[in-house]
């Protein structure tokens, strides 16, 4: 049998620890053609942030992954971090050792830039974090908005509180202005909101399940979502985390886990108050023709039984 052509992504991320689970669903799944790691500010800070990322390319054994250092820092807004909810390091409680791969030489806008215009119609860009990277990536090359596939964006909160602020959602909130540059570049752009990742989760037990596998990758999971875990159970009262960032990296392959609605949707960009939160014009009140795919349900149980499996295979994989 004749499988598709792997999907080439590249994955603009800060990690942080879902997005670290979403860089190994990314090496675990043979539908994906990873280019590049693409890092931007966030959860942490750019540095902390790229040395992350160069670790968990270590742990799943690509050294030779490319990882692109990006901007350090919002268009306009004074920098904000999430360390309370990933850890000082940004991975929780796991302490990964640094290997002898670098950052290469070129900045992530370029490195966006001309991953997309090589191949135009066939890049499919999934964004993680803030949106500096690639509203910057925009600004300098418009062309950008036609050439890629697609941008899958993990972010903006719907039809639910925000997590960063009442209303916003961290990855909107920290970078509001390249939201609403993304968003008006007409960019073919699904949104996986946070409304939907919340209900994505991980338990103690399914850690069990994988720890009980062996090797470093369940041990690295197992450290990074303690962490995680204790910070939703104190600030949610949930039983399990969150894992926001492999959920809508997975929709690059898996879309039919997911039901959509074309929406248009700004972000709030006068008011301190409500600052980051997405509006969608669900009335039709705009007038304004959609420019998102919204996610607007996800089959939660099958998505996370998929990630378990495939983090099972590659630990597998690298223990052969
Ligand atoms: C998003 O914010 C970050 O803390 C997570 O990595 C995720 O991308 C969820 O709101
Ligand atoms: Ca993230």
């Amino acid at each position: 049998m004749n499988l598709p052509a792997p999907r080439r992504v590249v994955l603009d991320t800060d990690p942080g620890i879902d997005d670290a689970l979403a860089i190994l669903l990314a090496l675990a799944s043979p539908e994906v053609d990873l280019a590049a790691l693409s890092i931007v500010h966030g959860n942490c800070t750019l540095a902390e942030a790229v040395t992350n990322a160069l670790a968990l390319a270590e742990l799943g054994s690509r050294p030779d992954l490319v990882v692109a250092a990006g901007c350090d820092r919002p268009l306009l807004r004074p920098p904000v971090t999430a360390h309370d909810t990933h850890g000082t390091s940004g991975l929780g409680y796991a302490r990964l050792p640094r290997g002898a791969a670098q950052a290469v030489e070129e900045h992530a806008v370029e490195l966006l830039i001309r991953e997309i215009m090589a191949a135009p119609g066939e890049v499919t860009l999934v964004a993680v974090g803030p949106l500096t990277n690639v509203a910057l990536a925009l600004r300098k090359e418009p062309r950008l908005a036609r050439a890629v596939r697609e941008c899958i964006f993990m972010g903006g909160a719907f039809r639910a509180e925000g997590n960063i602020t009442p209303l916003a959602e961290f990855n909107v909130y920290a970078d509001p202005h390249a939201a609403q540059i993304v968003l008006s570049s007409g960019m073919p752009l699904t949104i996986m909101p946070w409304d939907i990742t919340r209900d994505v989760r991980l338990t103690l037990a399914d850690v069990e399940r994988l720890l009980a596998r062996g090797g470093p990758i369940p041990r690295f999971i197992a450290e990074a979502t303690r962490y995680y875990i204790e910070f939703h159970q104190r600030e949610f009262g949930w039983a399990g985390c969150s894992i926001n960032d492999p959920a809508a990296l997975a929709l690059a392959w898996w879309p039919d886990l997911a039901q959509m609605r074309d929406l248009y949707v700004e972000v709030e960009l006068a008011s301190e108050l409500t600052l980051g939160k997405t509006v969608g014009d669900s009335g039709g009140r705009s007038g304004r023709a959609p420019n998102v795919r919204l996610v607007e349900r996800f089959d939660a149980t099958t998505f996370v039984a998929r990630f378990l499996q495939r983090m099972e295979d590659l630990a597998d994989r690298l223990a052969a």
